[in-house]
């Protein structure tokens, strides 16, 4: 706290981007970035972002499909226009399903790569294209322990979470001279309705119960519970302070020590 009650917050003055924000892990990602003094726009899907950005408080809302490579360039516009930078991207939309690869149709498949891979490219994309001019940026990717070991019925979302680690190494690489850093946040079991409905499903499936099935996955993570949006939020932050400027290319567990098997 400094005289006359003003508070220097890390990420004053920077400008952020979090996408697939409205609820689950991205609107805790929001909710840190602006608790650290960043201008936060919370983009998603669906119309919730207003009454979430507005429940953060500081923040703004916009509606916005990844897969659409036109809304997202006119996203990353509309903030640069508005702010008049762009500092942090959290490419952070997703979406799960899926099913045995025998039995999905193309349509499946391809909504899972447009929404979780194409849709982290075309964000990235954007974002590093107003980032480079002014040699400073962060992109920080989501991806998956699915994308890691994956297990039956998640094909296509296991196929697009290994597909982001690629995206991820490769901007390192590219964006690196120009200082930019990317980095991919891998989450292992969390506490959301992408979580909970993919547990339901696996329940009907193994005609087993949601509560059985919940409990399972606790005990088998080392730290002995799910994880929640502030165990991603804490990352993104450090990712975001000066104590992480050497760090790119990385893909970091956010798991709680769970080991597939
Ligand atoms: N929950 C988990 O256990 C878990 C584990 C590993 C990785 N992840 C990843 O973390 C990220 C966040 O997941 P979550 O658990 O918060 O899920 P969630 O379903 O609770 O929230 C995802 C948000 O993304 C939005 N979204 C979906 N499709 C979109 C699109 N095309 N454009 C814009 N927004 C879109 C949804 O509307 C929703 O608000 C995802 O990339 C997910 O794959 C989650």
């Amino acid at each position: 706290m400094g005289r006359g009650g003003e508070h220097h917050r890390r990420l004053d003055g920077q400008v952020a981007i979090v996408t697939g924000a409205a609820r689950g892990l991205g609107l805790g990602v929001a909710r840190r970035l602006v608790d650290d003094g960043a201008r936060v726009v919370l983009a998603d899907v669906d119309e919730a972002v207003h009454a979430s950005a507005d429940e953060i408080g500081g923040a703004t809302g916009e509606v916005c499909d990844v897969a659409d490579s036109a809304a997202v360039d006119r996203l990353v516009a509309g903030t640069v226009t508005r702010h008049g930078r762009l500092d942090i991207l959290v490419a952070n939309a997703g979406i799960g399903g899926g099913g045995p690869i025998v039995e999905m149709d193309n349509d499946a498949f391809r909504r899972l790569i447009a929404v979780n891979l194409e849709g982290v490219f075309f964000c990235c994309r954007a974002a590093a294209r107003v980032m480079i001019p002014r040699r400073a940026g962060l992109l920080v990717t989501v991806g998956s322990i699915f994308g890691r070991d994956t297990p039956a019925r998640s094909g296509a979302y296991g196929a697009a979470k290994a597909g982001v680690v690629a995206l991820t190494q490769a901007l390192a690489w590219e964006l690196g001279p120009f200082g930019i850093r990317a980095n991919c946040i891998s989450p292992g079991h969390m506490a959301t309705e992408m979580h909970w409905t993919a547990l339901a499903r696996r329940a009907a499936i193994e005609r087993r119960t949601f509560e059985e099935l919940r409990d399972e996955v606790r005990l088998s993570i080392p730290l002995g519970r799910h994880g929640v949006a502030e165990d991603i939020a804490g990352l993104v932050s450090f990712l975001a302070s000066p104590d992480a400027a050497y760090i790119t290319g990385q893909t970091i567990n956010v798991d709680g020590g769970f080991q597939p098997r």
